[in-house]
């Protein structure tokens, strides 16, 4: 044990010792040997081929025995699906949603592992990995690539035709929304007489105390001022004068 601890304790102290050189590969490459990226959203329209791409990096020689797998999950969930498979060869799926739809875009001397997706429909929405192994080249990561088919020209068509509406609807709308603003303005004035005019029939009919004090103390107020008018005016006069 102390022997041990010996051992390891001297291999630390020479830099640049090979259990070193592992962990510094290991820290750079995140614990993946071999790395592999891809887009991580591809936008396509229905019918025309889109391209997914995929690349890899290994440390290792590139040989036959280097195989790359690509599996199709559909947006909704679902079960995982082979799309297509390459060693040496390309091998397309021969059964499912991407049967006789997928051809090989890519060249492993190149590090290059994309497929190419022959007309694409609206039920291809969904999430592709791209999975390289380089023996003895095993460990990588697995980027994810999320397919959206849209049908092409219906963004304009809609945009068109929001543009249609907004040129025809849009003055019509002003002019209907000044009429309503004119005819409430009116009805409304109306309704404010009509209030106003109940209003004093009913406290006409039904003198409420607070009501009469109010009116009382506004006749005062009124008095006084008439009284701070006249002996005001009276004295403007007498100025005058
Ligand atoms: C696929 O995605 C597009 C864009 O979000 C959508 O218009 C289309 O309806 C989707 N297809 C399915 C089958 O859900």
């Amino acid at each position: 044990m102390g022997g041990r601890r010996q051992w390891l304790g001297r291999n630390e102290d020479r830099a640049g010792g090979p259990f070193q050189i592992l962990l510094l590969l290991l820290a750079i490459t995140g614990g993946h040997s071999l790395e592999i990226r891809a887009d991580a959203e591809v936008r396509a329209f229905v019918g025309e081929a889109v391209t997914l791409r995929c690349w890899f990096k290994t440390f290792f020689p590139v040989t036959e025995k280097l195989t790359v797998d690509w599996t199709y999950r559909p947006l909704t969930g679902g079960s995982l699906e082979p799309v297509f498979h390459y060693q040496a060869d390309a091998y397309p799926a021969k059964q499912g949603t991407f049967r006789d739809r997928v051809s090989w875009a890519g060249d492993v001397a190149r590090q290059d592992a994309s497929i190419t997706i022959l007309n694409p429909t609206t039920d291809d929405n969904g999430t592709f990995t791209c999975a390289v192994k380089n023996p003895p080249d095993v460990e990588h990561n697995i980027p994810n690539t999320v397919l959206t088919v849209t049908q092409r020209g219906t963004t304009f068509q809609l945009t068109s035709a929001g543009l249609l509406s907004l040129l025809v609807f849009l003055p019509s709308a002003v002019v209907v929304t000044l009429l309503l603003v004119r005819m409430g303005k009116k009805s409304g004035l109306l309704k404010g007489r009509k209030k106003k005019a109940s209003y004093k029939k009913s406290s006409i009919e039904v003198p409420d105390e607070k009501q009469m004090k109010k009116n009382h103390t506004d006749l005062k107020t009124k008095y006084h001022l008439k009284a701070i008018m006249t002996s005001s005016s009276h004295f403007a006069l007498t100025g005058l004068h």
